[in-house]
C-alpha cells in the first residue's frame, strides 16, 4: 500500500495534477495578495510624516514605498493629482485656425484641445461617446468636423454630436446627450492654455500661478510657435518635472539659441555690458518647466507627461516674440532635438541610479516632492472618508435608463466580439 502511494506521487500524471492545483490556488489568492500590497503602499503614503512646517522647511522628506516605480502610487497620482489639478498643456499660437487641434495623454487620460469656429480653444476627453474609440489620432491636425473611425459618429469643434449613423431612430437616443465630455480650460493673458480634468467643479485657478506668470517675461499672447516635438523616456515623470535641475542643459541651449536668433546690435551691447545673457526659469506645477531666453526673445516650455509609473513623454515647444526665418527655425529645431535627446538619456540614467539606491531622494528638490506628497495624502484621507477610490475625472453618462441599459448590453456584446473599449487596438478597426 505504501509503495502504491509513493508511486502515485511520482507519476507524471500526479505531478501534473499537483502543479495545476498549485497554479489554480495561486491564481485565486493573487487578487487578495496584490490588493493587500496596494493597500500597504497607500497606507505608507498616508502615514508618511508631513506637517505644515515641512512645506516650508527644506529638509529631505521621507520617500514612501513605490514612489518612483510603484503602480499603486501612479494610480493614486492619477486620482489625486492629474484628475483635479490645473495642468499647462499648450499655447494659443499652436492653434492657427478653426479646427486646429492638439492631442495629449495626461497620465492615461487622453484629451485634445481644439480651436472652434468662434475662435475659442476648448478641451475634450479624446474618447468617442459611442464605444470609447479615440477621436483625434494624430498629435496635431486640423478639421472642423471630427469623425470617429469606428462607426462614423461625428462631432463639431464644440464637441456636439452632429452625426450618429443608424442611431437616429433608436428609442431613447438623444444626440444632445452624447456630446464629447468637455474638460475645464483656463486661458491666461499670455495665451497659455491650462486644463483641469475634474468632472465636477474644479479648484479655482491658482492665483499664485497667475502672479508668477505675470512677472515671467517669457511667453506672451503675441508669441509664435517655432518648433517642438514629443520624445519618450524610461523614467518616472517626477524625476523630470522638478524645478532647478536642468540648468546645465538650458544654459548651453541658451547660448546656442542666442547666437541663432541673431541679436540686434543694441542687444549685443546690453549683453557685453552685463557680461552674461539673461535667462529665467518658471516651474508650472506639476509637470512643466518654462525657460525664458530674454536676450534672444525666445521661450522654451518642457512638459513631462506621465505615461506610466516608469515611462514619460517629454513635450517641448519653443516660442519666439518676433519672426524667425525658415533657415533659423531649421537650425533651432536641430539644436533643440539633440539637446532634448541628451536630456532624456541623462534623466533615464538618473532614474536607474535612484532605483538602485532604493528610492533615496538624494539631491532631488524636497519642496516639489513634498507638494506632490501633500496632495496624495489629502486625497487618501478623502478616499478613507468616502470608503473607496475616488476618480474625479470620471464622467457619468446621461440619457434615458432604457437607452443606457440597451447601450450597456451592446458594449458587452462588443467586448465579446473583440471590439475596442479604449481605443488601444486601432489596427483591427481601421477601415
Ligand atoms: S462611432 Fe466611435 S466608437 Fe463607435
Amino acid at each position: 500500500m505504501e509503495s502504491t502511494q509513493a508511486d502515485f506521487l511520482t507519476t507524471p500524471t500526479s505531478l501534473l495534477v499537483a502543479l495545476v492545483t498549485i497554479i489554480f490556488l495561486f491564481n485565486r489568492a493573487w487578487p487578495y495578495l496584490s490588493q493587500s500590497k496596494a493597500q500597504k503602499v497607500i497606507e505608507s503614503i498616508a502615514n508618511t510624516s508631513l506637517n505644515d512646517s515641512d512645506l516650508t522647511v527644506s529638509k529631505e522628506p521621507e520617500i514612501p514605498e513605490g514612489w518612483w516605480s510603484g503602480r499603486e502610487v501612479f494610480e493614486l497620482e492619477r486620482r489625486a493629482l492629474f484628475s483635479q489639478t490645473w495642468v499647462y498643456l499648450s499655447h494659443s499660437s499652436q492653434f492657427e485656425k478653426p479646427g486646429s487641434y492638439q492631442s495629449f495623454d495626461l497620465a492615461g487620460f487622453p484629451v485634445f484641445l481644439i480651436r472652434g469656429k468662434d475662435d475659442k480653444i476648448r478641451a475634450f476627453h479624446n474618447v468617442c461617446r459611442h464605444r470609447a474609440y479615440t477621436i483625434t489620432r494624430r498629435e496635431t491636425g486640423a478639421s472642423t468636423i471630427l469623425g470617429c473611425r469606428y462607426h462614423g459618429w461625428s462631432y463639431d469643434t464644440t464637441g456636439r454630436l452632429v452625426k450618429a449613423p443608424q442611431f437616429d431612430d433608436v428609442p431613447g437616443f438623444d444626440k444632445s446627450k452624447n456630446s464629447l465630455f468637455e474638460v475645464h480650460t483656463h486661458a491666461t493673458d499670455q495665451g497659455m492654455i491650462f486644463v483641469n480634468l475634474n468632472s465636477g467643479q474644479p479648484a479655482v485657478f491658482d492665483s499664485e500661478m497667475t502672479s508668477t506668470l505675470s512677472t515671467f517675461a517669457g511667453l506672451e499672447a503675441k508669441s509664435t510657435w517655432v518648433a517642438g516635438q514629443t520624445l519618450s523616456g524610461d523614467f518616472n515623470w517626477k524625476i523630470g518635472a522638478r524645478s532647478g535641475h536642468l540648468d546645465a542643459y538650458t544654459s548651453g541651449l541658451h547660448g546656442r539659441m542666442s547666437e541663432l536668433s541673431r541679436p540686434s546690435p543694441i542687444m549685443k551691447l546690453v549683453r557685453s555690458i552685463m557680461g552674461k545673457s539673461t535667462r529665467e526659469e518658471c516651474f508650472l506645477f506639476p509637470i512643466t518647466l518654462m525657460y525664458s531666453f530674454q536676450d534672444a526673445g525666445l521661450c522654451l516650455a518642457i512638459s513631462f507627461f506621465p505615461a506610466s509609473e516608469s515611462k514619460t513623454n517629454i513635450r517641448y515647444d519653443l516660442f519666439a516674440l518676433s519672426v524667425v526665418s525658415e533657415p533659423d527655425i531649421q537650425e533651432m529645431s536641430e539644436v533643440l532635438q539633440s539637446t532634448m535627446k541628451n536630456l532624456a538619456a541623462e534623466i533615464e540614467l538618473e532614474y536607474q541610479s535612484i532605483l538602485a539606491k532604493q528610492g533615496s531622494s538624494g539631491d532631488l528638490n524636497a519642496t516639489d516632492i513634498r507638494r506632490i506628497l501633500s496632495r496624495l495624502q489629502e486625497h487618501t484621507k478623502f478616499e478613507r472618508i468616502e470608503g473607496g477610490q475616488v476618480l474625479p475625472a470620471m464622467h457619468k453618462p446621461e440619457g434615458s435608463a432604457l437607452f443606457q441599459k440597451a447601450d450597456q448590453l451592446c458594449k458587452e456584446l462588443d467586448c465579446v466580439s473583440g471590439g475596442s473599449q479604449n481605443g488601444t487596438s486601432p489596427s483591427t478597426l481601421d477601415w
